[in-house]
């Protein structure tokens, strides 16, 4: 089976990059965020602060996560529950963020996360899918851009849904989030050393598709 891992902090345009990407090359598109997303959603819920790992692993027995492909498209199933645009708010990102530094939470999806690579050629992203959940993976890429770049674009993107934003909040986020993701113990977000490094601050969408394009066609 053929795994094209991406890895790389939120906003540098993995999801939307690896979904093209999926197509073209007709592999499966695993976005492992979503799954983190729907944990954060439902600890939202219930109530629970995202941050507390013992009030998080408590819910774990009750969650069941599942994934399915509409279209090519994945939706993401909470309990039976198409949950797929509710776990699209920045709320949400937040609590998966807290949710995803608690080891028990990765322990919970790994086996998943492997599985599908196991069966299907595809393209996975998240943060620590070349680091350690498939750290064999025929292609491993570090997908980057500066925070001002990635807030200028969360920005337009939030705008375009017609949702409030402003670029000073949005930055702050994004930083928050960096630091949650790489300074956590638990599968903290870096680099492979055997990842491709490509950084798109100054890459429109058609240019970073291209270059991640030749990458993968290099190496599969
Ligand atoms: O990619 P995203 O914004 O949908 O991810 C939401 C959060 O989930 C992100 O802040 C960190 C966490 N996450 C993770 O820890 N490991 C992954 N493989 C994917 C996401």
């Amino acid at each position: 089976m053929i795994s094209v891992a991406i890895d790389g902090p939120s906003g540098a345009g993995k999801s939307s990059l690896a979904k093209r990407l999926a197509k073209e090359l007709g592999y499966l598109y695993v976005d492992t965020g979503a799954m983190y997303r729907a944990i954060g959603l439902y600890a939202l819920r219930a109530g629970a602060d995202p941050q507390d790992a013992a009030a998080v692993l408590a819910l774990l027995p009750g969650i069941r996560i599942e994934l399915a492909y509409v279209g090519g498209a994945q939706r993401v199933f909470l309990n039976g529950e198409d949950v797929s645009e509710a776990i699209r708010t920045e709320a949400v990102g937040m609590a998966a963020s807290g949710v995803s530094a608690h080891q028990g939470v990765r322990d919970f999806l790994l086996e998943l996360q492997r599985r599908l690579a196991r069966t299907h050629d595809l393209l996975m992203d998240g943060r620590d899918i070349g680091t350690v959940i498939l750290p064999n993976a025929t292609v491993k890429i570090f997908l980057t851009a500066s925070a001002e770049a990635r807030a200028a674009r969360r920005l337009a993107q939030l705008l375009q849904k017609g949702q409030t934003a402003d670029y000073d909040t949005v930055l702050a986020d994004i930083c928050r989030r960096d630091r949650q993701d790489t300074e956590r113990a638990a599968a903290p977000l870096r680099q492979a050393p055997d990842a491709v490094l490509v950084d798109t601050s100054e890459l429109d969408f058609e240019q970073s598709f291209q270059a991640l394009k030749a990458i993968i066609l290099a190496r599969v």
